[in-house]
């Protein structure tokens, strides 16, 4: 099979990707309105870019009558957010948090997820996850316009948050005991399966 994006409409071009480019780690992020109301909703077109400058991107579409989603709102009009990872412990509250609801009306509130304050932004970061990474906004790229256009948003890590007891005997993050949840396609997600290693090359 071939196929040609010319050919393809947005929503379909949409699965082909999140059917293909698997697992996703998804970030959870929160923000906060110019008049301090929450929001929280998760993204799994997200990735670490850089470490100097520390960097991640994540990238919110418009949604389908080409609105911005709340988060880019909070995103473009304070310059701050958090980025939470998700355990499986709270696969459930965050799918909740990916729920459409009126701008200014918190997900934290509405879902019942705990919140801690943050140390350097003012979003506060959720509690009970492994890493929190607070963020200050770098640029926002548009990517298209209208129905489902993309935006990359790119932040630095200003701060991080780490439960001590997920660290390994070297000091960093044990993937087995961060026990992050990574999205499939369709409504599939996965958590850490068998993990194996390769010697890198000199
Ligand atoms: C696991 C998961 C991953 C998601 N990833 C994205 C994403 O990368 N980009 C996006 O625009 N929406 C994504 N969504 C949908 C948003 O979470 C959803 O539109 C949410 O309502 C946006 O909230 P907001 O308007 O408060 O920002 C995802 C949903 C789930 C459950």
């Amino acid at each position: 099979m071939e196929l040609d994006p010319e050919t393809l409409g947005a929503r379909d071009m949409y699965q082909w990707l999140i059917c293909s480019v698997l697992p996703r780690p998804i970030a959870w992020v929160s923000t906060i309105s110019p008049d301090g109301k929450t929001n929280l909703a998760p993204f799994s077109f997200f990735q670490a870019v850089c470490a100097r400058p520390p960097t991640l991107l994540f990238c919110p579409a418009n949604d389908r009558h080409g609105h911005p989603k709340d988060t880019l709102r909070n995103v473009e009009a304070t310059r701050e957010f958090v980025v939470n990872l998700v355990p499986h412990t709270l696969a459930d509250s965050m799918n909740a948090t990916s729920a459409t609801l009126p701008y200014g009306e918190s997900e934290f509130d509405r879902f019942h997820v705990e919140s801690r304050p943050s140390t350097k932004v003012r979003p506060p970061r959720v509690a009970g996850v492994p890493i929190a990474f607070e963020c200050r906004l770098d640029r926002v790229i548009a990517l298209g316009e209208g129905p489902v256009a993309g935006h990359v948003v790119l932040g630095r890590i200003v701060y991080l948050h780490v439960a001590d007891q997920v660290l390994a005997a070297d000091g960093k993050p044990d993937p087995v005991l961060m026990d992050l949840v990574g999205r499939a396609g369709r409504d599939d997600y996965v958590r850490m399966g068998e993990l194996f290693r390769l010697e890198r090359p000199a």
